[in-house]
């Protein structure tokens, strides 16, 4: 990605709200455009995402700009309100190529294999896809484990893992990095508190299920809440607490 040469940088973004990616991004190219002799980059992100309400809110994100950030590229933005699979319909084969892809937990949603290869096509020559997924030995890889074939996981097709990217990537030979997890707590306490609104909405988060309270058979029930008990620690204060990780692949192109 040469600043020197007429910069111009295409992402596509496979859900809304990475905004913070996209700023992050914006600022190495803010440092990077300080050096002498560095002209201006354009920035056009795509960004595809079947959520009225989350493009709404990445639209409020992203307007106005941070001034400082405005400054360094021209930025735009082209939305599609529309799942993955059926931008890859509707994306006419000549449109340009992309210099960066990101999937920050959206992969669940599709077939990752058939979307990063279609992606790898759409990827400029020294380009990259960044992935965000969960670790093989997180609590949701292991709570997907227990949920298969017993809840219809709705519009999530499968709990992707870094070593499935990495097994697509080898499969694929394609160059690949992984590149840090990150952990974070998650409160959940109130799940086993059945009166409380923000336990039931936080436990069908979980379980990717609404109304899991109601609806899932008793024995399942209470396998899923002694499963989310062992699963969790419990503090001093009696608050109980789950590890949650996310792991980032990045798959590249050569030049
Ligand atoms: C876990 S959220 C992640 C959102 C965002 N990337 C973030 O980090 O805040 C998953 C997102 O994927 C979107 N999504 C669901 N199915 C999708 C599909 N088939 N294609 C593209 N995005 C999809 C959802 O609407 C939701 O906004």
């Amino acid at each position: 990605m040469g600043l020197e040469a007429a910069p111009c940088f295409v992402c596509l973004e496979s859900v809304a709200a990475t905004v913070k990616l996209i700023l992050e991004f914006l600022l190495a190219l803010q440092k990077r455009s300080e050096l002498p002799g560095r002209i201006k980059a354009a920035i056009h992100s795509v960004v595809v995402e079947p959520s009225a309400e989350m493009i709404e809110e990445f639209k409020t994100s992203v307007s106005p700009l941070p001034q400082s950030l405005a400054g360094v590229a021209d930025v735009s933005f082209e939305w599609h309100e529309m799942t993955f699979q059926k931008f890859r319909e509707c994306f006419p084969q000549k449109e340009s190529l992309f210099d960066m892809i990101h999937f920050v937990a959206s992969l669940l949603y599709m077939d990752a294999e058939t979307v990063l290869s279609y992606c790898y096509q759409k990827l400029a020559g020294g380009g990259a896809m960044f992935c965000t997924v969960v670790p093989e030995e997180s609590f949701f890889t292991k709570m997907s484990r227990k949920l298969h074939n017993k809840v219809d996981l709705g519009s999530a097709q499968k709990i992707y893992t870094e070593v499935d990217l990495v097994n697509i990537a080898r499969k694929n030979n394609w160059n690949y990095e992984e590149l840090w997890k990150v952990h974070n707590q998650i409160d959940i306490t109130s799940c086993f508190d059945h009166s409380s609104l923000e336990g039931t909405i936080l436990l069908d988060f979980l379980v990717f299920q609404r109304d899991f309270r109601v609806t899932a058979g008793k024995t399942f029930y209470k396998e899923v809440m002694d499963f989310l008990n062992q699963e969790s620690s419990t503090c001093d204060n009696g608050r109980k607490l789950i590890e949650s990780e996310i792991a980032a692949v990045v798959i590249y192109k050569e030049q």
